[in-house]
């Protein structure tokens, strides 16, 4: 049987480790032959890196595995990039969320002004490791779910538009986890969704278990009094801030009660209960700093000081495993139905064919079918249309370096109240920015 060969883009990722257990326990879904990480801080990677060096030495001695800052060595030979980096790391994570609530908007990794500056700083960094994978590589696929992907897939789609890069997001399957979960259901492969919007943007319409019984009754009863919380007890891990997430979408949902919505458009329809609800001066991004990123380093040093993985502590993600189900979708052309953010070319009937939705898809060996939607109601393609719109300017800014054009996009976001005061924000994010962003006329 045919093994495959893996770059992890962002090697130094807090997510590398879990990915990596996760591609090591679906081995027979996904037969590896090699691993090899790639990040452009030597320094951060290689405490992962070393770590994983010795998982893989314990586990699965027969996986070649290599880290490299060199792009050369990291792009070739190898069918899959899995990609997740995070240009400006977590201290420009923190100005993104800080900076929008100096003039009480909202700041966030991907929603709103913050995820506008982290999408001018990503652009070019997926640009040029498209570039490396089809120089070094030319057969591989970059399975991407770097942030913000909405605004990385606009930018690929404008241009990159013929290169074998597929964006995808976890959110789905971790709000379906719970509503496996709601159901009774053993996993959320046993429902069978329709669902449309953008990423960190869209809708369940429909959800069915797989004999065609509509499971929509339930769920809504259910979320109509807890939102997307489920069984506190059993999600001890869940972190305070994302059960008040999936907490709110009680309210989200009441808003549109024909559908049940992500979690992200919280941020949309109630921008002015988030800015009361946060603190300027601690955002997520501490919080992410203070465990995950503290608690992964300090696993992976401690392994690397034991010098053995025995009873290591890394955890698997368990949403991970959408990424082995893409890979092996199109390495054994399975056929899997999978949501992806595609160029939308008519599954919309009634929105703009160039805009980047998030539908079901069928994935196999020569890449994605999309699969049709038809009309959706006014509501969600009102939202839609100007949050497509955002996401167009701001690659549009990019590529014309024009301050303009991030004018226009800062100030059509639903988050954002007024040009003033997108301006004010605009210019202050200019200022943290330098060095990452293109420079703006
Ligand atoms: P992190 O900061 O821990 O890791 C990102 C890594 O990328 C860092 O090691 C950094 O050095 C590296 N990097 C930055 N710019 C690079 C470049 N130009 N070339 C190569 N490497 C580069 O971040 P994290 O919290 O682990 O998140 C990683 C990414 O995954 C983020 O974009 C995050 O938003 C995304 N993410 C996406 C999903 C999804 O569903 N789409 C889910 C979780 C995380
Ligand atoms: C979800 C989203 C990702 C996002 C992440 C943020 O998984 O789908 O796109 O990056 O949440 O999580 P964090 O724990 O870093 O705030
Ligand atoms: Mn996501």
């Amino acid at each position: 049987m045919e093994k495959y060969s893996v770059v992890i883009a962002g090697g130094g990722s807090t997510f590398t480790p879990g990915i990596v257990l996760m591609l090591l326990n679906h081995r027979q879904r996904l037969p590896l032959r090699q691993i090899k990480f790639y990040d452009n801080d030597a320094e951060r990677q290689e405490t992962i890196a070393k770590a994983c060096e010795i998982l893989l030495r314990e586990k699965a001695p027969e996986i070649a595995f290599s880290y490299t800052t060199d792009p050369e060595k990291a792009f070739t030979d190898v069918d899959f990039v899995m990609a997740h980096i995070r240009v400006g790391k977590y201290a420009m994570r923190e100005k993104d969320e800080k900076i929008p609530l100096r003039y009480n908007v909202l700041g966030q990794e991907t929603c709103g002004p913050g995820g506008i500056a982290y999408g001018m700083r990503s652009i070019g960094a997926i640009l040029e490791m498209i570039d490396f994978m089809e120089k070094y590589s030319p057969n591989a696929w970059m399975l991407n779910y770097s942030n913000p992907a909405a605004i990385v897939a606009e930018a690929t789609r404008r241009l990159r538009p013929n290169s074998k890069i597929i964006n995808i997001c976890d959110m789905p399957v971790g709000i379906e986890e719970r509503m496996a979960e709601i159901l009774g259901l053993k996993s959320r492969q046993e429902m069978i969704v329709k669902y449309y919007g953008l990423n960190h943007f869209g809708w369940w319409s429909d959800i069915r278990d797989r004999k065609g019984h509509d499971l929509m009754p339930k769920l809504k009863e259910h979320v109509a009094k807890y939102g997307y919380v489920v069984n506190p007890e059993a999600h001890r891990e869940t972190e305070q801030s994302w059960n008040d997430t999936f907490a709110k979408v009680k309210d989200v949902y009441a808003v549109d009660p024909d559908t049940l919505p992500n979690t992200y458009l919280k941020y949309y329809l109630f921008p002015d209960y988030v800015v009361r609800h946060s603190d300027p001066t601690y955002t997520r991004a501490n919080e992410v700093m203070e465990h995950r990123e503290k608690n992964v380093f300090a696993i992976a040093r401690e392994i690397i000081e034991k010098g053995t993985a025995e009873h290591c502590r890394f955890e698997t993600d368990a949403h991970a495993t959408y990424i082995v189900d893409l890979a092996e979708a199109i390495a054994f052309n399975t056929k899997a139905r999978m949501l992806l953010i595609v160029e939308n070319g008519g599954a919309i009937e009634n929105f703009d064919p160039t805009a980047m939705v998030e539908i079901p898809c069928i994935i196999g060996s020569s890449g994605y079918e999309k699969t049709c939607i038809g009309q959706i109601p006014q509501f969600q393609k009102g939202l839609m249309e100007q949050q497509a719109a955002v996401e167009k300017l701001v690659v549009e800014a990019w590529i014309h370096g024009s301050y303009q054009k991030l004018w226009q996009a800062l100030t059509l976001s639903k988050t954002v109240p007024s040009a003033s005061v997108a301006r004010q924000i605009l210019d202050d994010l200019i200022d943290a920015n330098r060095g990452y962003w293109p420079e703006l006329k």
